[in-house]
């Protein structure tokens, strides 16, 4: 759970002037992938895509979204340090699951890898480390973080990440004083460190992205701040940025600025922008890729216990009415999550996971509010199965 904080919120519509006028369904049938996109990552292929979300965007996750239509999936953000240190040393509490960021299978493809750090050598070690899946001595990785050796000629694995994503975005508090993650909007010089060392560290046909947010606050300093780092990464040889409409201040509360995503596409048109914030629905997708004029489009809470929003934003761009998931399909895919989460994380910690994608997975039934405490006393695969019985078989659906 390295970035995640008071995420409880509830859904909220972005600042967004004037959005409500678009529809969604006109905007999805117009929509297109940027050939650059694909280009850069094979498969990329529908302009959205599942965004990290540490303690959920786990390999089941991920393989749930894909199997319903979603292009391209990004990790939790990784610590640099828990990387070189096989996961050991760190509080698993705050540093994330090192398993959570492996390929999980050969389906879940392509995957962009995310490290978040506060060192650029040790960056620039994570990121070659990642995309070797670890082929050399442990010792290597740690050598190249203390600038002892070069990189030398970095051998991606067969089955590794499409790209490289540096984490500066998370608002969780700086750890014994040292920026990371989106405290570095405060000091521009250092992300531009990283960023920098990241990418020289990697074989130019790995592409590198970033992830941050429109700013460390509202102050003016704060937004020249954001554009210094925004203009550097691409000079630097960054494929795209994901940016975050919500300051590092507000964390995950209160609205997504897309009138902000709105004006930076406008200001560097020639730039691939990601946006992200208040993607609730699939036409929410549509909304924000009409509404802001990015390329693509992070779905993030708007994901977590509905995969079916990547099946729908395929059938908008089909020009398909897109359909809710029946009882049978829920069942389906609640059966199917939990077997993908106990093969990632064993059953015991796969019961304690699933109870808050069931509480998810709960809103699509009609009768959320018996559904939802079920799935928070779960404790076995059992007690899951005995949820789905009595909740969502048949002769539930004719009950209800
Ligand atoms: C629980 C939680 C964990 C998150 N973890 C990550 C992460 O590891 N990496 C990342 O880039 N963003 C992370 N985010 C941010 C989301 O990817 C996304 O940018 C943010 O939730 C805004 O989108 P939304 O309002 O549509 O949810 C996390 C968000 C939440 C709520």
């Amino acid at each position: 759970m390295g970035c995640q904080s008071n995420n409880a919120t509830p859904p909220s519509p972005a600042i967004a002037p004037g959005a409500e006028a678009i529809d969604p369904r006109a905007a999805a049938r117009a929509a297109r992938i940027d050939p650059r996109i694909p280009a850069l990552i094979p498969g990329f292929d529908a302009p959205f895509f599942q965004a990290g979300l540490a303690g959920y965007s786990d390999a089941a996750m991920r393989l749930v979204a894909r199997r319903h239509g979603c292009p391209c999936c990004v990790t939790e953000a990784l610590l640099d340090r828990t990387l070189l240190s096989n996961g050991r040393g760190f509080d698993k509490a705050d540093l994330g699951d090192l398993c959570d960021n492996v390929p999980g299978a050969e389906d879940d493809h392509p995957l962009i890898g995310q490290i978040m750090g506060s060192d650029p050598d040790t960056m620039a070690a994570a990121a070659v480390k990642m995309i070797e899946q670890g082929a050399r001595p442990p010792r290597h990785y740690r050598d190249l973080a203390e600038g002892l050796t070069p990189a030398g000629d970095v051998a991606p694995s067969a089955r590794t990440f499409a790209a490289i994503d540096v984490n500066l975005a998370c608002p969780v508090k700086k750890i014994a004083k040292k920026a990371r993650g989106g405290h570095w909007l405060r000091e521009p010089q250092g992300a531009i460190d990283i960023l920098r060392a990241v990418r020289e560290a990697l074989p130019p046909h790995i592409p590198t992205t970033v992830k941050l947010r429109r700013g460390s606050d509202d102050s003016p300093e704060a937004e020249r701040n954001f554009m210094r780092i925004f203009d550097a990464l691409y000079e630097l040889g960054y494929a795209w940025a994901t940016v975050h409409g919500r300051t590092v201040e507000q964390k995950y509360v209160g609205p997504s600025r897309w009138t902000f995503l709105r004006e930076l596409t406008r200001s560097r048109p020639d730039r691939l922008i990601f946006g992200s914030g208040d993607v609730w629905t699939a036409h929410d997708v549509f909304r924000m890729l009409e509404y802001t004029g990015v390329h693509a489009v992070s779905v993030a809470r708007g994901c977590i216990g509905d995969p079916w929003v990547f099946r729908q934003a395929r059938d908008l761009m089909a020009g398909r009415e897109p359909a809710p998931p029946t009882l049978a399909e829920q069942r389906d895919v609640l059966l199917e999550h939990f077997a993908l989460s106990v093969a990632v994380n064993g059953e015991a910690l796969a019961s304690r996971l699933m109870r808050k994608f069931g509480v998810r997975f709960a809103e699509h039934h009609p009768r959320a509010e018996l559904v939802r405490p079920r799935f928070i006393r779960v404790e076995s695969i059992d007690d899951w199965r005995a949820v789905l019985d009595e909740h969502y078989a048949e002769h539930a659906a004719a009950a209800v």
